[in-house]
């Protein structure tokens, strides 16, 4: 299953953490995944998802998210032809989820207001969902969520209540290997993972993580950024980092021209 979903489903690396996820998943429980930006979390998870071929709902968080939204709500012509008839209740993704014995991906689960993340206890663990005029609705077998999150250290994040942690358990992803990188990149550009541009793409990427200026340094998708634009640009990696780092870094000192000195200085390295 693994190797299938390497080849298949274009997750490169990550055996351990999938051997994890999916142990877990076959076990019945819930998997949160957490790990800094562009690690691969939302990959992983829609990889693991489509491959377990159960029926997949995918819902993204953010602080404006509402639980009617995530549980589903009666439509309201039909409750004035009908009153509050199952059939005028449209199912959000977790009702949905849990009727079909689906994955429901719940990305960025911590960027959810509390309530809806509350929504959530009964149905983790007891498979169960109070729904206001229907009643208690109950999860068919299979049913299981795969949150994302980035660590509490990330800007816009909050932690989630203990309750909620206390439901899942945690698998943990940190930055790709080297290599894995130049592969992720080779695939998402069509070039040979030993191509000039790729190898120097990557290792712009990765010197901002270690650069005592930089506060937040560039994921993988930084990588692929540069490498995709130097492609158009005969091959001149340095004018294309200066397209792709600015958005993707955060400096110790915003001030001045802090970032083109590092730029220079990470040509260098
Ligand atoms: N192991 C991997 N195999 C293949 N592609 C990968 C892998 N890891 C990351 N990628 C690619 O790198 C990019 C970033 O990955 P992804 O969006 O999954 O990261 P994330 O951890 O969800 O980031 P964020 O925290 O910003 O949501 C995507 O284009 C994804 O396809
Ligand atoms: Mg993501």
């Amino acid at each position: 299953m693994i190797q299938s979903i390497q080849e298949q489903h274009g997750i490169v690396g990550r055996t351990h953490e999938l051997g994890d996820l999916l142990a877990c998943i076959q076990a019945g429980r819930h998997v949160l995944l957490e790990g800094p930006v562009g690690v691969g979390k939302t990959a992983v998870a829609k990889a693991v998802a489509a491959a377990l071929g159960r029926g997949f709902v995918r819902v993204d968080g953010d602080g404006r998210y509402t639980e009617s939204r995530l549980v589903g709500q009666f439509d309201p012509p039909m409750v004035l032809e009908q009153g509050y008839k199952p059939e005028a209740f449209v199912a959000g993704p977790l009702l949905r989820a849990m009727l079909d014995g689906g994955v429901l991906l719940l990305n960025e689960l911590n960027r959810m207001p509390e309530g809806v993340q509350n929504v959530l206890l009964p149905s983790l663990d007891e498979g169960l969902l109070l729904v206001p005029h229907l009643g208690a609705m109950h999860a068919a077998p299979g049913f299981v969520v795969i949150a994302t999150q980035n660590p509490a250290e990330f800007v816009a994040t909050g932690d989630l209540s203990e309750a909620l942690q206390d439901r899942f358990e945690l698998v943990k992803l940190d930055y790709q290997t080297e290599l894995e990188e130049r592969a992720i990149v080779a695939s998402q550009t069509l070039c040979s993972p030993s191509a000039a541009v790729i190898e120097q793409a990557v290792r712009m990427a990765r010197a901002t993580r270690n650069d005592p200026r930089i506060r937040r340094g560039a994921s993988v998708r930084a990588a692929i950024a540069i490498a995709d634009i130097a492609m158009r640009l005969n091959g001149d990696v340095d004018r294309a980092a200066r397209l792709a780092l600015p958005t993707r870094i955060e400096l110790v000192d915003e001030r001045g021209d802090a970032l083109s000195s590092i730029l220079d200085s990470l040509k260098k390295k």
